[in-house]
């Protein structure tokens, strides 16, 4: 298994790829985050090197995108959608994507990686974004998911406020997707 940078010509296949990690035949209420890939892939948001496909043999087997974001007046990235294909999952096939998305912020000089997300992140150094007072919304929830990995220890003062993804993370009202 490999991780690759993400091209368009690989859409339609990381789309799959998504579908794969996110659908259950038994949901249909679920978040269709392979066409919202898609809508973040053709926004301004898309930053072409900042995202990652992981391919197995000829096949693509997950996704990982990230994007740009701010928080209060600091600039930074946002990490996701992340999937791997269902039988893949449990391999090191997600970390292998998001230790290679940090690796690649880094270098990149930036100071963050936010994201919404689960425990799953802690082991890659992601923490609670509450003690630094980041919101994403008036909604409790979403706030409590905030999880920030500081890429540069010296902004960890300077980073507060209200968390603000690309525009294609908004429905046309200004909620979170
Ligand atoms: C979540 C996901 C990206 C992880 O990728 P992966 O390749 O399966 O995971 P890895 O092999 O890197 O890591 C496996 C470890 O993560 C844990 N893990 C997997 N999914 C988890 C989750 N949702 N929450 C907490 N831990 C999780 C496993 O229990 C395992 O733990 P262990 O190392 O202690 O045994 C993948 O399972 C997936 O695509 N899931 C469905 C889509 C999804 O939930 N995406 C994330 C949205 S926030």
């Amino acid at each position: 298994m490999k991780i690759e940078t993400f091209e368009i010509q690989y859409l339609q296949e990381a789309k799959d790829a998504l579908k794969s990690a996110f659908f259950r035949k038994e949901s249909d209420e679920i978040f269709n985050e392979w066409e919202f890939a898609e809508r973040v892939l053709r926004s301004e948001g898309y930053l072409p090197g900042l995202c990652f496909i992981a391919r197995e043999k000829d096949k693509i087997i997950g996704y990982n995108a990230l994007t740009m974001a701010s928080i209060g007046e600091s600039k930074g990235l946002a990490l996701g959608p992340l999937g791997v294909r269902q039988e893949y999952q449990n391999q090191g096939v997600g970390s292998c994507l998001v230790k290679e998305s940090i690796q690649r912020a880094r270098s990149a000089g930036y100071p963050w990686i936010v994201l919404l997300g689960g425990a799953y992140y802690s082991r890659f150094g992601f923490e609670s974004g509450q003690p630094y007072g980041i919101t994403v919304s008036d909604n409790p929830f979403e706030n409590a998911h905030i999880q920030i990995l500081f890429l540069d220890d010296k902004v960890k003062n300077e980073v507060s406020g209200k968390l603000i993804y690309c525009d294609a993370f908004y429905d046309e009202r200004g909620n979170l997707l």
